[in-house]
């Protein structure tokens, strides 16, 4: 007797998520490797309630790939000189809250003794803007290169009013890197077209928004997983 043939999806490698055409220059989006396009199926499904901690730790990685380095020399244990690279500067998390919250132990996984401030915006109940109401940022933040971490990005409203407060503290726009796990094309267009000397690195980029502005296909409401 024959056996059945096994139903697989066989997706290629490495494809594609967008069309990179369509991004702003400041854009990133994690390669849509098959690990990557595994771990997203099992947070988006709704039946499952699992951590996303391993695209959060690709993403602060990949993060950590774009800041700037100097050269140095070190002497490897059997006496020779290499000529390696150091990172130029300092850096420190700040996470939106709450969501934002769940990414500072990928960051501190990678960075054992980073810094991480928290920043928390709410919608003004008069006015329906985004309002800042709380936040606890490293004094020397204008001197350090800042990894802002948000797991969604719909409308881009907090993003938004959050990079105004670092720019606030001092920090340069050039110097903030947003982390962010899956991202509307409204939210990617709105904040890289405001900021555009930051930069953007996302895992994914989802079709749009729902008319609660909720990411679709999205994984619902980030704080239930
Ligand atoms: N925040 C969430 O948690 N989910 C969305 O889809 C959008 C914003």
């Amino acid at each position: 007797m024959s056996s059945p043939t096994p139903t697989t999806t066989c997706l290629p490698a490495s494809g594609t998520n967008v069309n990179k055409a369509h991004l702003p220059e400041n854009a990133l989006v994690l390669a849509p490797t098959r690990q990557l396009q595994s771990l997203l199926t099992i947070i988006r499904d709704e039946k499952t309630q699992r951590t996303s901690d391993r695209i959060i730790r690709l993403l602060v990685e990949e993060g950590l790939n774009h800041l700037p380095v100097v050269p140095k020399k070190v002497i490897t244990p059997v006496g020779q000189e290499y000529e390696g690279v150091s990172f130029q500067g300092r850096i420190c998390g700040v996470s939106i809250m709450r969501a934002g919250e769940a990414m500072e132990a990928g960051l501190r996984d990678c960075c054992r003794s980073v810094r991480i401030g928290k920043i928390l915006i709410q919608r003004d109940e008069e006015t329906f803007q985004p309002k800042l109401f709380y936040a606890k940022l490293p004094d020397d933040i204008s001197q350090r290169f800042v990894l802002l971490l948000d797991p969604m990005l719909a409308t881009g409203g907090s993003c938004l009013k959050a990079i105004e407060v670092l720019i606030d503290h001092g920090v340069q726009e050039e110097k903030i890197l947003f982390l962010n796990l899956i991202a509307s094309p409204e939210g990617i267009k709105n904040v890289c077209t405001r900021f555009p000397k930051l930069r953007l690195i996302t895992a994914w980029v989802d079709e749009g928004l729902d008319s609660n502005s909720y990411i679709v296909p999205g994984l619902g409401d980030f704080g239930d997983r």
